[in-house]
């Protein structure tokens, strides 16, 4: 076979985000635009005699998109690469089997909880020999390499055949497609009580599990409804599209709408839940409750010894700064550390590998231990499971008795999309100007203790990251923060993320959005939103 090796030049734009490089699908589908960046991820990681996995969540572009790595792949002479049946692999399946087969990394197609689509978006992904992404000192040699490159390789060949569990070749490159839900599952085996949950949903326990018609839909209905007895029906939008349906695979109450709508109805199942486009995000509602994801990762943490997996307990918890601070309070409670890093999940890796922290979580609704390196949305689904398991009550009295042993972190986060770049900087800009001044002033009846833009100092590596979003505290323990979306294709998303603490016993089971209103009246003002962006009301509220 032929590696021919093709003249290139560099393109603008191929910076990774939060995670990965994402654009809008006709932009990666555009002339060497896919090529470039992946000959720069080999370029910037070394192809030669090593193995990779590779997989993505079935979105439009996914199928043609490994075809062309696998080549690529080849001409770089990669050893070998473990890709999903049907190039289709959960992020945190992907995770599993970089790990499992000890290989050198792989790389993941996936825009998350994106929209999928001609017209919408797509992305790919470097994820490390210990299966989480790439560091940022990777990502950003491989945008450095971008924009130098000259050349890619690709060997010319028919597209193989990917739909077919079984070992072939590629131009002397090994190619195993394997079953993209049997070792995940088997790890889930691992960690949960599948006997006792089996045995719960024999004796009439109820759920919905929404794949809103991404990845997650075999896993989902292999674990929860062939090995664990869910009645058949349980998993909705099960079967992977390569445009999600139409949907926007997000899930949270705005996105999963219609889950919410159910848990909320009067013929409720006990439990809901529902994951994203590539499987590492969840929501988990309750009958006739929302869990927030503050809370759950809270709920998780305290609960997780009650699962083999986590029976030894927890090593540390580990949340990013925007997430509310219930989790710290369970952590206290343990005895055990708790870790404030920045947005993004690569930041729990070197707590996970460094054995700090065992469980982690953040508000973007991602939840995740140290059985993969991605956070985990049925793993989170499955933890919760064998907890309503083993503690026989329903979410909402887990919740109730969480809060009146912890205190209550109420909690929100509000979303303003597509704001013109300029403007949102300019606010940001502004509001980063003023801080100094802040503690001190009193707005809204509460007195600013502190104001800062949140860095991080990695307690493993000593890496710093700055400008990681603006905080407001408050004395009365109330706080919010304010930062840009790292992840959209378009123009800025603005972020609020609202939080005020109740310690009971009067007072835990008021409507969030009236407990958090000053806090929300104070984030108003002092960032001046209306005046910069013409905003005065969010798009979404999680
Ligand atoms: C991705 C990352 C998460 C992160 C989230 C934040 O989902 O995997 O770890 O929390 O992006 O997104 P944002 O749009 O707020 O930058
Ligand atoms: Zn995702």
């Amino acid at each position: 076979m032929t590696i021919r090796i093709i003249p290139t030049t560099p393109i603008a734009g191929q910076k990774p985000g939060t995670s990965g490089l994402r654009k809008k699908t006709p932009v990666f589908m555009g002339h060497h635009y896919l090529e470039n960046f992946v000959q720069s991820i080999f370029d910037v990681v070394g192809a030669a005699g090593k193995t990779f996995v590779l997989g993505g969540d079935g979105r439009y572009f996914n199928d043609r998109a490994a075809q062309v790595i696998l080549r690529m792949a080849a001409a770089n002479g990669a050893a070998r690469v473990i890709v999903g049946q049907g190039a289709i692999l959960s992020t945190p399946a992907a995770s599993h089997l970089i790990r499992l087969n000890k290989t050198d990394g792989g790389i993941i197609m996936s825009a998350s909880h994106n929209p999928g689509g001609p017209e919408e978006d797509f992305g790919v992904k470097f994820n490390m020999p210990n299966g989480g992404p790439a560091p940022e000192g990777v990502t950003e040699a491989m945008y450095r390499r971008t924009t130098e490159i000259t050349e890619y390789r690709i060997v010319e060949a028919q597209d193989l055949d990917l739909s077919r569990v079984g070992r072939t070749a590629l131009a002397g490159m090994v190619v195993d497609v394997v079953d993209p839900v049997a070792d995940y599952a088997a790890l889930m085996e691992t960690l949960f009580d599948f006997g006792a949950i089996r045995a719960m949903f024999a004796s009439g326990f109820r759920m919905r599990m929404d794949s809103m018609c991404a990845v997650t839909g075999p896993y989902a209905v292999e674990i929860l409804e062939r090995r664990l007895g869910a009645a058949p029906g349980t998993c909705v939008n099960a079967v992977p599209l390569p445009d999600f349906g139409g949907m926007h695979p997000d899930p949270n109450p705005t996105w999963a709408k219609a889950l919410m709508d159910e848990m909320f109805g009067d013929a409720a199942p006990d439990f809901g839940a529902a994951s994203d486009g590539d499987g590492d995000r969840n929501m988990v509602v309750g009958r006739g409750i929302y869990v927030s994801p503050s809370d759950s990762l809270a709920v998780l943490a305290a609960n997780a010894h009650l699962a083999p997996g986590y029976a030894q307990g927890l090593k540390g918890v580990a949340r990013s700064m925007p997430t509310s601070a219930a989790a710290d309070r369970v952590a206290a409670a343990l005895g055990i550390g708790h870790y404030e890093t920045p947005t993004g999940w690569k930041f729990f890796g070197n707590l996970l590998d460094a054995g700090r922290a065992t469980i982690c979580g953040e508000e973007s609704f991602g939840t995740g231990s140290d059985h993969v390196r991605e956070k985990d949305g049925l793993w989170a689904v499955l933890l919760w499971l064998n907890i309503l398991s083993v503690r026989k009550q329903t979410v909402a009295e887990i919740l109730a008795e969480h809060w009146a042993r912890f205190g209550r972190n109420y909690y929100s986060r509000h979303d303003f999309e597509a704001i013109a770049t300029e403007k949102a900087d300019a606010m940001m800009g502004a509001l980063r100007g003023a801080l100094a001044g802040l503690k001190g002033q009193v707005v809204e009846g509460m007195v600013i203790a502190a104001a800062d833009d949140f860095a991080y100092t990695d307690p493993v590596d000593g890496s710093v990251s700055t400008k990681q979003g603006v905080r407001v505290m408050f004395e009365d323990g109330s706080r919010f923060v304010l930062r840009l979306s790292g992840t959209g294709t378009e123009g800025a998303t603005l972020r609020m993320y609202l939080e005020r603490f109740a310690p009971g016993p009067d007072g835990l089971d008021l409507d969030p959005q009236a407990a958090l209103a000053p806090v929300i009246a104070a984030a108003h003002g002092l960032a001046r939103i209306a005046e910069f962006t013409g905003r005065t009301a969010p798009d979404v509220v999680t």
